[in-house]
């Protein structure tokens, strides 16, 4: 590892500086071309030389977000990291999010750390089940969805047919700023609705490098694309009569979205996108607590962890804590305090972390992330702070749809076994449960794709040295209970109640018609919904 001292000695102002940040995640279905993006804003923003396609998956180098072997043995990416770049003396920081429909807690948490998403669109397939899953969870925590449609350069559907898809599944109101020139798969590039431009896409070879961009006055651009431009500016005409523009108080308000198409592998729209996070995308703003009023931008330091990340360097066994900070300036070096324990964090290694690639941090400032080292004392959703104590709202729990009991395969590695299974927990790998009936040896994990379970499993012998047997249990829905109801429940067939460690009592049934036949049977018995995953 080699530490960069990236940032100034001197702190900068903080409302100034909170005004200079954008922190957002890019929400989208496997394949959609989210690492494509991904890495085509860090080219934009010049934060990486080359966009690069040389070898990996199906062919492609692994982009720089991928690091752990597992991802790198499936193709996919499956843990979060941040990516920070400069554009526009705008400082964007990129939250990444695992793609897989099977590990998508991780990616629901990482929406708690930002203030906008942008929702990634396959142009041929519109909105895929992921999709639609991560768009509900940014609407109910009211994040506001910059749309692209990714694909362009490839047959797809009819971009009025989008708007409306959109507009039904979503029921947000679409507000292109660009409307495509040419049919998919005969991308010739975009108009510009706020200033009726022609923005013409030239072809760099394998889109490696930033393509560069033509802007054609409309006269120009009906004499170049003839009959494409025509219909382009008809269509852009009929979204104008339809109201189908862009507004800042609805967009803010998740009630509109503003869409932008693109290629993201041909390098196009890129820069489109990146001005509307600049332009449009909200700063970081005051944020609700549960200790007292809002903590606005300019109060003293505090911050949550959304993400434990453990293993990145098996040299390192560190454990990185992800903060998203929400209010004052971080200095490394500063201690503060761990609200749930009261306990004071020292913070003498922060840094940013992307893929392989650490960078020490000296300052960061609302809306940044940074990535705190040593961090075995943290756990998903503790809030740090310095100056008065403050608390956030426990970032949502997901309700788990699989169960399975761990046990150690050597029964002699208990201490190690239950080091693992805390720690696990702790990061919110997988929750879990127990119950004296099961005891302290045989705890149950909860998690909402199965492919957490391999992980922990995976962690569990390599990190912990306490390899685990996994015994799968027949339970698919989690509601949570409360104490008077335990015995009832538990009377039940296909019923049981297990806590947390937190104390929270969650009754497993082993579908939604035995919950409901329970349900039937004891009308007043306590069952809470979780967040649907
Ligand atoms: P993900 O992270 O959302 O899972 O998607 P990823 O970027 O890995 O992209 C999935 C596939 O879609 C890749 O093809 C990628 O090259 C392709 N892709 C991404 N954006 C575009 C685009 O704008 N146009 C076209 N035509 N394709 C795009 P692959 O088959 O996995 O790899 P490759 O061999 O094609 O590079």
């Amino acid at each position: 590892m080699r530490p960069d001292v990236l940032t100034a000695p001197d702190p900068g102002d903080v409302t100034t500086e909170a005004a200079r940040r954008r922190a957002f995640a890019v929400i989208s279905h496997p394949d959609a071309g989210k690492s494509t993006l991904t890495e085509a804003l860090a080219l934009h923003a010049h934060a990486i030389a080359e966009a690069g396609h040389v070898n990996g998956k199906s062919g492609r180098r692994h982009t720089v977000s991928d690091w752990m072997d597992m991802e790198k043995a499936r193709g996919i990416s499956i843990t979060s990291a941040s990516l920070q770049l400069t554009y526009r003396d705008t400082v964007l920081n990129l939250l990444d999010t695992p793609g897989h429909a099977d590990f998508s807690e991780d990616t629901y948490r990482v929406l708690a750390a930002v203030d906008a998403a942008v929702m990634l669109i396959d142009a041929a397939k519109g909105l895929e089940p992921q999709t639609m899953k991560l768009f509900n969870v940014c609407k109910h925590r009211g994040i506001p969805i910059i749309t692209v449609i990714n694909k362009w350069d490839r047959p797809g559907r009819e971009p009025l047919a989008l708007m409306d898809e959109i507009a039904e599944r979503t029921g947000l109101t679409p507000t292109p700023l660009t409307w495509p020139v040419g049919i998919a798969g005969d991308f010739r590039g975009v108009l510009d609705r706020s200033t009726g431009e022609y923005v013409r896409f030239t072809h760099t070879a394998g889109g490696a490098r930033i393509a560069p961009e033509e802007r054609l006055p409309a006269t120009a651009a009906l004499e170049r694309e003839g009959q494409a431009w025509v219909d382009a500016a008809e269509e852009a005409e009929l979204l104008t009569v339809a109201g189908a523009n862009h507004d800042t108080e609805t967009f803010l308000a998740g009630i509109s979205t503003p869409v932008l198409f693109a290629s993201a592998v041909r390098n196009f729209g890129v820069h489109a996108l990146l001005d509307v996070l600049v332009d449009l995308a909200p700063t970081p703003g005051p944020r609700p607590t549960v200790t007292g009023g809002p903590r606005s931008v300019e109060d003293p330091f505090s911050a949550f962890v959304f993400k434990m990340q453990a293993g990145m360097d098996a040299a390192h066994r560190d454990r990185l804590a992800y903060v998203r900070i929400c209010s004052g300036v971080f200095e490394r070096g500063m201690v503060v305090t761990t609200a749930r324990t009261g306990r004071p964090f020292a913070t003498k290694y922060a840094q940013q972390a992307f893929g392989r690639d650490r960078h020490v941090v000296e300052h960061a400032y609302p809306g940044d992330v940074v990535g705190l080292v040593n961090a075995s004392d943290l756990q998903v959703g503790d809030t740090l702070y310095a100056g008065p104590a403050v608390r956030f709202p426990p970032l949502p729990a997901f309700a788990p749809e699989h169960f399975t009991v761990a046990r150690a395969v050597d029964a002699g590695r208990y201490k190690q076994f239950r080091r693992g299974i805390a720690q696990l927990d702790a990061e919110g790998v997988v929750q879990v449960l127990r119950s004296d009936l099961r005891g302290d040896q045989a705890p149950v994990l909860a998690a909402v794709g199965p492919m957490q379970f391999e992980v922990a499993q995976h962690r569990m012998a390599t990190e912990f040295n306490a390899p685990i047997h996994l015994e799968p249990l027949g339970y698919t829905v989690a509601m949570r209970t409360t104490q008077t109801w335990v015995p009832v429940l538990e009377a039940e067939r296909g019923t049981e109640v297990l806590r947390r460690d937190t104390g929270e009592l969650l009754a497993l049934f082993t579908d939604k018609w035995r919950l409901q036949t329970v349900q039937r049977q004891h009308p007043d018995a306590d069952l809470t919904a979780l967040v649907a995953a």
